[in-house]
């Protein structure tokens, strides 16, 4: 599966939204990695989908991957699909029922995804992956950008990874928290496809060349 990278919003200048998903799509983003959370199920406020309604309608068309860190969360789903997620991913913690709720978002016309904290065992998996499009593994606690890689990560992508190989469906792989340029490689080699970077992106002065250093290492894992 092609490597995409995606800029998590976060960490961008949200005074100038639109202009920073311009410019790191501009500067080779794959895709847009959409933070949303709720001061509960996170100790952390961000953006809702009237956000992401206003960035569409300015004429924003990328993928949207957006990564829902809300609980309760069945309310917002429809609210998002018709906002213009591409994709939705959802936190098993955040949800008393699983099934309904990623049933609710591939129902509404939207791709699926199901995350997994740190401490959180891949057991829902087992059930969960007929219904899904994207596995996202959390290599930091969620709720803020700019926190540091936990290493044990790596054993859980490799894990994924087989699952999602053994069930012989389309799933990606995604990684999210503290990947920068010199442990992206790492992620891909233990089977992500998919790699979220915050602070790493919007924190550098060069989009272009970041993204690019990236990339670069992304092809390297390729060639061997
Ligand atoms: C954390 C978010 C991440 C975060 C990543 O809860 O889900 O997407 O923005 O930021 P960095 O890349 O800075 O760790
Ligand atoms: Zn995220």
């Amino acid at each position: 599966m092609q490597h995409w990278i995606a800029p998590s919003i976060l960490s961008a200048d949200f005074a100038k939204l639109g202009e920073e998903i311009g410019a790191v799509l501009d500067a080779g983003a794959d895709i847009i990695h959409f933070d949303v959370m709720d001061n509960h199920y996170v100790p952390n406020l961000t953006i809702g989908p009237l956000v992401l309604q206003s960035l569409r309608s300015s004429g924003i068309d990328c993928y949207m991957d957006v990564h829902l860190m809300v609980k309760p969360v069945d309310r917002l789903i429809g609210d998002f699909v018709e906002a213009g997620a591409d994709l939705i991913s959802i936190h098993p913690e955040s949800t008393e029922h699983l099934h309904r709720t990623l049933s609710l978002i591939r129902d509404g016309g939207a791709k699926a995804g199901i995350v997994f904290n740190p401490a959180t065992s891949l057991s829902a998996l087992e059930q969960a992956i007929k219904l899904v499009d994207l596995v996202l593994i959390m290599s930091v606690n969620p709720g803020f950008g700019g926190q540091a890689f936990i290493p044990s990560s790596l054993a859980k992508l490799k894990q994924a990874r087989q699952r999602i190989d053994e069930s012989g469906r389309d799933i990606r792989l995604e990684i999210d928290g503290g990947i920068k340029a010199d442990n992206i490689a790492d992620a891909a080699r233990a089977g992500a496809d998919t790699f979220v970077a915050g602070s790493a992106i919007f924190g550098s002065d060069d989009y272009a060349a970041t993204i690019k250093t990236m990339r670069r290492a992304l092809d390297e894992t390729l060639a061997i």
